[in-house]
């Protein structure tokens, strides 16, 4: 996928204070995907390689599918802003609506079965919610999407209590259950 061809027309919308192309970092995947993963925003190392996900929390991301059998390739891989911020701070309100038309288009386009949104930023803003991924992880939201909220995988690097639980949430996701577990095609 070409993302830049492919979305030419709602980038050009963003407004350019909020479109530095040297911090840009667009999605990576099929348009063909059922499941979308949506994250912040890239950090440094995704803005080197050109990739989401390919940092400290991607390392942690791919185990966790390699552990569960889902392959990297299969998903669609996107962030909510898809400009590093400065210092790696949060993503501020602007931004997020400035990106919120071109991650709309994204998901209208690949119209996925489910979407994983990881950590808060991502879950409250698809999900329309004040409350904390700790209260929404693991459950299903039926909005425009199915969305699944997941913890951050960059959580579970300060908090290691929470990667079982993100093992846990994206086995749901994915439909690849521990015994006893419920999927989403149980719902
Ligand atoms: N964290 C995110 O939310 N997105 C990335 O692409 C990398 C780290």
């Amino acid at each position: 996928m070409d993302f830049e061809e492919e979305f030419g027309e709602e980038l050009e919308q963003v407004p350019p204070e909020f479109f530095d192309r040297d911090r840009f970092v667009p999605a990576i995947g099929s348009l063909e995907a059922d499941v979308a993963l949506v994250g912040e925003a890239p950090g440094a190392d995704e803005v080197e390689q050109g990739e989401p996900f390919v940092g400290r929390a991607g390392e942690v991301l791919n185990q966790v599918l390699e552990d569960i059998g889902v392959a990297r390739e299969e998903l669609y891989i996107t962030n909510l802003v898809k400009i590093r911020p400065p210092n790696n701070r949060d993503p501020k309100r602007e931004e997020i609506e400035a990106w919120d038309p071109v991650l709309e288009a994204e998901l209208d386009c690949l119209n996925p079965e489910t979407v994983v949104s990881l950590g808060n930023f991502a879950s409250r803003e698809l999900i329309g919610t004040e409350k904390g991924i700790s209260q929404l992880h693991g459950k299903v939201f039926n909005r425009k999407w199915r969305i699944l909220p997941v913890f951050h995988p960059a959580a579970t690097l300060y908090d290691p209590d929470k990667r079982p639980v993100l093992e846990k949430d994206l086995r749901k996701a994915f439909g690849k259950p521990e015994e006893g577990q419920k999927t989403l095609k149980d719902l």
